[in-house]
């Protein structure tokens, strides 16, 4: 699974270190090798002494360290892993890292790596839903850096929200994702959820939390569409849009974060892929269609991929010439209507569809129409006009339109736009069990 693969791992100041020395356990149970860089406030949770133990290499925390500086230590360490992983990501470490700020051991080797970065974010609610951390996320994603959780739940301070690191397997399987490792990869992380290979392993005993809740779609398969299509006209040329995956992309974490086990079938778009979620990259509006039946059964399916409407009726062969002659008509033909008929589908009908309508004037009157012909249960509106700087921005003010009606969301990230929006989701599948 791992078998030599080395993982630097950075363990920053929360109550969710203990949690990491876990992972230190499980990465060596795959056969993988840990190098540690503990922070100062980290070394207040967990001791150098148990990392140095469970990863059978010396712990590292300074920066200014005699020996390993002439060798260039924090460059070193960086060089020789093949993923850096930070659990748990303070806020601090996710401010410093987006700000570019190194100042002590873990934060320059942040700064200094070249090598993909996955990080596991622990902290109160507050913190996690303050703008700051929030704006940092953004930028961390921004510049490449994949994340895994926070999960949402009761966490140690009394609160309950998303926040709490998302658990060593989910860490350990968002590892073997990055790395495509056999057997820990897509299909690991889709199997674990329904209860396949790789058991949870035994706590260590005297580190071990009492287990608390599980997540708003713990058990659920959310099913979701991303990013615009790519519709050809000749072997170089294409039609596309404007689409850029952010709000597709966020619900999926904002998914996996509340527990479900999450397919992302994503168009063309330059967004890392989403930790822990079962990614389907497609071109075009027909073959989003396949994949989207293909993922059937799903609980929640959620459509906000800017699908193109119409497709060129014959794709040229060969690149089509300037040579002078009359300019080539293309002829179009419709696509198919995935949100239609997925929402009509005779026999695995998901019991939540939900749409989105990308509209430029009229947006509740257009979008309401829309949830009428299109069969859905929801539709989310948003104003996608020049002005709005909706595409491809990275805030959004959205309208959900039900049968009871609609409410209007303030202006927030789209990071934050999909958290409202899960939880939302959840609450509405859960009334419909109940009911
Ligand atoms: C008891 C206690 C628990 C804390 N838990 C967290 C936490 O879960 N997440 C977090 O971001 N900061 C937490 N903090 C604050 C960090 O330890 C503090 O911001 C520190 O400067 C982080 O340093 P580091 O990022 O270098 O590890 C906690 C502080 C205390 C005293």
């Amino acid at each position: 699974m791992l078998e030599g693969r080395s993982i630097l791992l950075i363990i920053g100041g929360g109550i969710a270190a203990y949690k990491a020395a876990e992972l230190v356990r499980l990465i060596a149970k795959s056969g993988g090798a840990t190098r540690v860089i503990l922070t100062k406030a980290g070394a207040q949770f967990v001791t150098p002494l148990t990392l140095a133990s469970l990863s059978g290499n010396k712990v590292n925390e300074e920066l200014f360290s005699l020996t390993d500086e002439i060798e260039m230590g924090h460059i070193e360490l960086s060089r020789a892993a093949d993923l850096v992983v930070v659990a748990p990501a303070t806020a601090d470490l996710m401010a410093k890292a987006a700000n570019g700020i190194a100042n002590d051991l873990a934060s320059t080797t942040l700064l200094a790596t070249d090598k993909p970065v996955l990080m596991a974010p622990a902290m109160n609610v507050r913190m996690w839903l303050h703008p700051a951390t929030q704006r940092n996320l953004e930028t961390l994603r921004r510049d490449g850096v994949s994340f895994v959780g926070p999960n949402e739940g009761d966490m140690a301070c009394g609160e309950y929200g998303p926040g709490r690191m998302a658990e060593p397997v989910e860490i350990l399987a968002a590892i073997g994702d990055l790395l495509g490792a056999k057997g820990m990869s897509k299909g690991m992380s889709k199997g674990m959820s329904k209860g396949m290979p790789m058991p949870p392993p035994a706590p260590i005993a005297e580190l071990a939390p009492p287990r608390r809740g599980e997540g708003l779609l713990a058990g659920r398969h959310v099913l979701i569409t991303a990013g615009p299509t790519h519709e050809p006209i000749d072997p170089v040329r294409y039609i596309a849009n404007r689409s850029s995956g952010k709000q597709g992309y966020a619900l999926a974490e904002a998914a996996r974060a509340a527990g479900a086990r999450v397919t992302l079938v994503s168009g063309p778009v330059s967004l890392p892929a989403p930790a822990g979620v079962m990614l389907v990259k497609v071109e075009t509006a027909r073959e989003m269609d396949q994949a989207v039946e293909a993922a059937l059964p799903a609980d929640l399916a959620i459509f906000a991929a800017a699908v193109a409407d119409w497709r060129v009726r014959e794709e040229a062969g060969q690149k089509l010439k300037k040579d002078g002659q009359a300019i080539p008509p293309l002829q179009l033909a419709e696509n198919p209507d995935i949100l239609a008929r997925i929402a009509r589908h005779p026999d695995q009908r998901p019991p939540l569809v939900v749409g989105f309508a990308a509209e430029t004037e009229k947006v509740i009157e257009h979008a309401s129409a829309k949830r009428m012909r299109k069969g859905c249960d929801i539709i989310v509106a948003n104003d996608v006009s020049p002005a709005s700087g909706v595409m491809g921005g990275d805030r959004n003010l959205v309208h959900l339109i039900a049968a009871e009606g609609v409410d209007t969301l303030p202006e927030m990230s789209k990071a934050e736009v999909a958290t409202a929006l899960i939880r939302h989701f959840a609450a509405v599948l859960a009334g419909r069990k109940e009911s």
